[in-house]
């Protein structure tokens, strides 16, 4: 691979990624800073999306634009939507699609971009499974799913926003980004893959859980970018 994008929504996402970068240069666009450099041996550029579907989807653009990346990584935490996959664990999104996306009134189903011939927006392949592959590796204690990932620009802590989206779409995990990054990746052509840990089970408990565990789970995310990046 040339160049390797890698986008996380906040600061804390990207943190330790950008500690461990060399010969770094920096320029900013759009309020956002592009850290450009070598991490593990490999061509970067880290950035700081900033929260939600419209920043991540400027921030992929520019990475298809100015950086002309091969291939988009997104690093992240999110909110699980399946009793199996518990506070830690990692999903890596086998497809995404957002779930605020609502045009029913002109006879589309829900998550329907009108006029967009897909639902949902694949991740590349090659990449979830080698992510998988990595998980298990580096970070042993956890468990790595592969599968759905709802996006919204919408933080989900309530039992019944939750249990809609998964009957609606029956999504993984449930986060602000990544259908949006997928979305621009798919426009450009580009390889994408969402890469996240849970937080939290995006109900009533979600923003005192969110906040206990937001610092274990980036940890796993990042554990597993970087054994990604080894690899690409
Ligand atoms: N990111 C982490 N947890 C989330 C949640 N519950 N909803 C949306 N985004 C999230």
């Amino acid at each position: 691979m040339h160049r390797i994008g890698i986008i996380g929504a906040m600061e804390e996402e990207i943190a330790s990624l950008k500690e461990k970068m060399e010969q770094v240069t920096c320029k900013k666009k759009a309020g956002m800073e592009f850290q450009e450099g070598i991490l593990r041996g490999k061509q970067v550029v880290v950035v700081r999306s900033g929260i939600g579907k419209v920043n991540a989807a400027v921030c992929t653009q520019i990475l298809a634009d100015d950086y002309q990346v091969d291939a988009v990584l997104n690093t992240g935490i999110a909110g699980s939507l399946n009793n199996e996959i518990n506070i830690g664990d990692i999903v890596v999104s086998q497809d995404v699609l957002q779930h605020d996306m609502d045009a029913t009134g002109f006879g589309y189903e829900r998550g329907q971009i009108p006029r967009m011939e897909t639902l949902s927006f694949a991740a590349d392949e090659e990449l979830a499974d080698l992510a998988q592959k990595k998980c298990k590796e580096v970070n042993p204690d956890i468990s790595v799913f592969k599968g759905r990932i709802a996006s919204g620009d919408q933080f989900v802590s309530s039992k019944e926003v939750k249990t809609d989206i998964v009957e609606t779409f029956g999504g993984f995990c449930v986060e602000m980004e990544g259908a949006a990054i997928g979305q621009a990746a798919y426009l450009n052509q580009i390889p994408f893959l969402i890469i996240r840990a849970i937080s939290d089970k995006a109900d009533d408990s979600a923003t005192v859980d969110y906040s206990t565990f937001e610092k274990k789970a980036i940890e796993h995310c990042v554990n597993l970018t970087l054994a990604m990046i080894e690899e690409m």
